[in-house]
């Protein structure tokens, strides 16, 4: 191959195949990089070897394929090529031959300025060429592999589930199929295997893993794709502690197996609760050393009304966070961060410099402070451990809306203070609440997902006060960033239906919808438990890549499109009669 030639191969013949990456034309001799998957290697070509070669050498164009014959040798002392790993060795070329040609591509793989990513997705091919996707791609391979053979040496066994199937509640909206036999009918594209993998439990098979794709019609983002992989797992007999015990066992194997880097052991466990009060967020970035401050009870009964409402109101927060050295921000980047924290339903942005100390309310500059007590302002001062320079902002709204806007503050002066620091910072959340209120539709729905178990195993303590419940669900957090998410799943059916009924569920739609696994569960269901990972996010963190389509082959774009194939497109109308499907796009507006 052509990365793999080394000072120790010299003298050796070779036969090298793979793209021409790069040309140099220095008349009687020729020089080409041949590239292939592993790498670079120079190509020397003579014209005293023979013209004929020389001539079809000098027809060579970029991204041409060819095939050489060669021998290896030392370069000269001044021709090595440090940056190089091949850089001490070259191939004298015997003979030469064209597999075959190539366009003009729109860009070269060895262009370092990267073109616009609808160009990239188009001649994806192409990009993929390119050594960083090369890497990325590889490395993806090497997690998957190391999974496998870490989950199959702990008694997994890899187990298929369908993609033709019925809706999974995971909480985005499915993709559908329509079927040809059966008119007027679809299969939904699954979100996930959960139901498939509880079955599988009920089954037998105690220890299942799937590498597995997803389907979500979603708002897309980032970190997030219409289909994407889960590495799915489900477990019987098993405790919460036990699988997350194994869980993060696994992920320390391929850590150390493709990056060899040894993350903690055991990984940092915090609650939701915790999180929430010191970040404002249910996956925090603990790189990150800036922490949320809570104060409502220091300006409860000031005379700013923006503060003491929510400070007394239960579902209310008011919240400090201290910026260190944030004292020297202009005017003009304070009201930039407060249309930031907008974005997330923030009315305002107060906040105080701490110009001084030592000199009291005089060394403080603020709109708010004519409002704030001395008690109230030292009580902030010291919860926040400011120090002259610093700045401190403040948020106070719904609780929800305080922690949104300033754990998403947190996260950016984090990043443009150049404050987060060290390099894989793993932790589990745990004890979310079994159920959030959705005040629009005015129902509880599933933190998680409706299959996860409470804490307590009474349906009727659960009924009793489900705002309060905890789940046994449990998040796997890397870098601020959600990696996995799992829980304990009821495994009895009274609770079952009992938690269907708390969402809203009725009994009918219940036993329509989910009638099979209810059914299940009334026979010999073990207690049983799992986790899914997001493969496309862990593979996104462990390449340094900052989109999760860089370590997919073929991604969608922000709009679920694919500019190659150029998918979604329409199709016929005998295949949608066929289907008995008929279109209604609405008229233009
Ligand atoms: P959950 O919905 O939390 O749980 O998904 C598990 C993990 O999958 C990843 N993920 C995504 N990655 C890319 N694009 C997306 N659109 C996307 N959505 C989710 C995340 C997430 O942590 N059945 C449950 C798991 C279980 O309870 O065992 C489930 O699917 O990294
Ligand atoms: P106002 O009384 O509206 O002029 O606001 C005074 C200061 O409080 C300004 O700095 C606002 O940005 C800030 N502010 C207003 N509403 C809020 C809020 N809900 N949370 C935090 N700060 C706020």
């Amino acid at each position: 191959m052509c990365g793999a030639l080394r000072t120790a191969d010299a003298g050796k013949k070779a036969v090298l195949m793979g793209w021409v990456n790069k040309r140099r034309d220095h008349g009687n001799l020729l020089f080409i990089d041949l590239r292939d998957r592993t790498g670079v290697m120079q190509i020397v070509i003579n014209v005293e070897r023979g013209k004929a070669i020389h001539e079809k050498a000098g027809d060579l164009r970029n991204e041409y394929v060819i095939a050489v014959t060669g021998t290896v040798k030392l370069r000269d002392a001044n021709t090595v090529n440090k940056n190089m790993p091949t850089g001490e060795v070259e191939l004298v070329a015997e003979e030469l031959r064209i597999l075959n040609e190539s366009k003009l591509p729109p860009f070269l793989p060895s262009d370092t300025a990267l073109t616009n990513e609808e160009t990239r997705l188009k001649y994806r091919y192409i990009d993929l060429r390119r050594e960083v996707m090369q890497f990325n791609i590889e490395l993806r391979h090497k997690v998957a592999k190391a999974i496998r053979d870490y989950l199959s040496g702990q008694g997994f066994f890899e187990i298929e589930t369908p993609f033709m199937t019925r809706s999974t509640p995971e909480g985005a909206r499915d993709y559908l199929v329509p079927s040809r036999v059966h008119r007027g009918h679809f299969y939904a594209l699954p979100q996930s295997p959960q139901i498939f993998k509880q079955l599988l439990m009920i089954a037998g098979f105690d220890r299942y893993y799937q590498i597995v794709r997803c389907f979500r019609d979603e708002d897309l983002r980032a970190d997030r794709q219409p289909e994407f992989t889960q590495l799915d797992i489900e477990t019987s007999f098993l405790s919460q502690d036990d699988i997350m015990g194994l869980m993060e066992a696994l992920v320390r194997h391929f850590f150390k197996e493709v990056l060899d880097t040894a993350l903690p052991n055991p990984f940092p466990r915090m609650t939701y609760a915790e999180a929430m009060r010191r970040y404002g967020s249910d996956k925090p970035d603990l790189r990150n050393p800036l922490e949320l401050v809570d104060v409502a009870d220091l300006v409860k009964d000031c005379d700013f009304k923006v503060f003491a409402g929510p400070a007394k109101d239960p579902k209310g927060r008011v919240a400090a966070l201290r910026v260190p050295g944030g004292g020297a921000m202009p005017r003009s980047q304070i009201d930039e961060c407060t249309a930031f924290v907008a974005r997330y339903g923030a009315k305002g942005l107060a906040y105080i410099k701490v110009n001084e100390t030592a000199r009291g309310r005089d060394g403080l500059q603020s709109p708010i402070i004519k409002f704030l007590s001395d008690a109230a302002l030292t009580g902030i001062l010291e919860r926040t451990h400011a120090a002259d320079g610093d700045l401190i902002f403040f948020g106070a709204d719904s609780a929800k809306v305080v922690s949104d806007a300033l754990g998403a503050l947190r996260l950016k002066a984090g990043v443009e203070l150049k404050l987060v620091a060290g390099s894989w910072q793993p932790l589990w959340v745990v004890d979310f609440p079994m159920f959030e209120w959705d005040p629009d539709a005015r129902r509880w729905v599933a933190m998680h997902h409706p299959f996860t178990a409470p804490k307590g195993d009474d349906p009727a303590a659960l009924r009793a006060a489900p705002g309060e419940a905890l789940a046994k669900a449990y998040d796997m957090v890397l870098n601020g960033s959600e990696i996995g998410g799992g829980s304990v799943r009821i495994h009895r059916q009274d609770m079952q239906s009992t938690v269907f009924d708390l969402l809203g569920i009725a009994t009918e739609e219940a036993q329509k919808k989910f009638g099979f696994l209810l059914d299940a569960l009334k026979y010999g269901a073990p207690p049983h438990g799992g986790i899914a990972f997001g493969l496309d996010r862990l593979a996104m963190l462990m390449t340094g890549a900052d989109s999760i389509r860089e370590v997919i082959a073929f991604p969608k774009t922000q709009t679920a499109a694919d500019p190659m194939t150029d998918a979604p497109t329409e199709v016929s109308e005998a295949q949608l009669r066929e289907l008995h499907v008929r279109v209604r796009v609405p008229p233009p507006s």
